[in-house]
């Protein structure tokens, strides 16, 4: 897939895309990344991409014409039609399922804001879609988009080694919190691997992961259930899990 990000900062967005899974989907041609700046497309010897807002106020606000020229730019390097996010905390709440979606699109455009924002007839005439990160401010758009682009490079096939499977993802089992995981060695001062992990038995196994991320959904996330369709067995192993949580001293899951 190819992203284009509209930003004033376009290096911050390359370096955060440069490592890990992320740089690795770059590598393997999986993610097609490219930066454009306004400012490039700004008039004048101080290349001007903001101005103050009408009716006052502390802040200015990004110019309609910088940006709507940067859009074209990166419009027309390629053929496909892109999808043209604004990254907003006045946007949709981004969620996995939403990831999901733009990860099967073959080309997106991330509009990054900075100062009070952009000019909302720019908004209004050239963005598909706004999303927000969540519920607090940050001082652009640029962290939002990084965002973006991890969670949907991780999910292009062929992103991921077996190894980091996503399936077993927070949120990608029923939209569940995913269970807790353990490593060498099974025995440390800060406690033991639960037996059942160690037992070879990869029905008992799967079955207390299955309980774990209902336990931790129920304590941590418990809106997240309405929406998850439980089964009659998750129902009975989540009861399971209520009890003996109800009979031990309350812990962090
Ligand atoms: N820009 C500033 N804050 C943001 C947020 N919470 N989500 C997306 N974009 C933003």
């Amino acid at each position: 897939m190819r992203i284009d990000v509209v930003s004033l900062f376009p290096e911050f967005i390359a370096q955060c895309a440069g490592f890990g899974v992320v740089g690795r989907a770059q590598e393997r041609k999986l993610l097609a990344l490219h930066g454009w700046n306004p400012r490039d497309h700004a008039e004048g010897n101080y290349r001007r991409v903001d101005d103050r807002p009408f009716g006052g106020g502390p802040g200015m606000v990004m110019m309609i014409e910088p940006l709507q020229a940067c859009l074209a730019a990166a419009r027309a390097a390629d053929p496909a039609p892109p999808h043209v996010i604004y990254l907003t905390p006045q946007g949709a709440p981004l969620t996995q399922a939403r990831v999901r979606e733009l990860a099967a699109r073959p080309r997106l455009v991330l509009l990054c804001g900075r100062y009070e924002g952009v000019d909302e007839r720019l908004v209004a005439s050239a963005v598909d879609e706004e999303i927000s990160i969540g519920d607090y401010v940050l001082s652009g758009g640029e962290l939002a988009a990084a965002v973006v682009i991890d969670a949907v490079a991780r999910l292009q096939e062929g992103a991921l080694n077996d190894a980091e499977s996503a399936t077993q993802d927070s949120f990608e089992a029923d939209g569940l919190l995913d269970c807790p995981h353990f490593t060498h060695p099974a025995s440390h001062a800060l406690g033991e691997v639960p037996a059942v992990l160690r037992s070879g038995d990869h029905a008992a196994i799967a079955r207390w992961r299955r309980q774990q991320a209902l336990g931790r959904t129920w304590l941590r996330r418990p809106e997240l259930l309405d929406e998850a369709g439980l089964s009659r067995t998750d129902r009975a192993l989540l009861e399971a899990f209520r009890q003996e949580a109800c009979q031990t001293v309350p812990k962090k899951a």
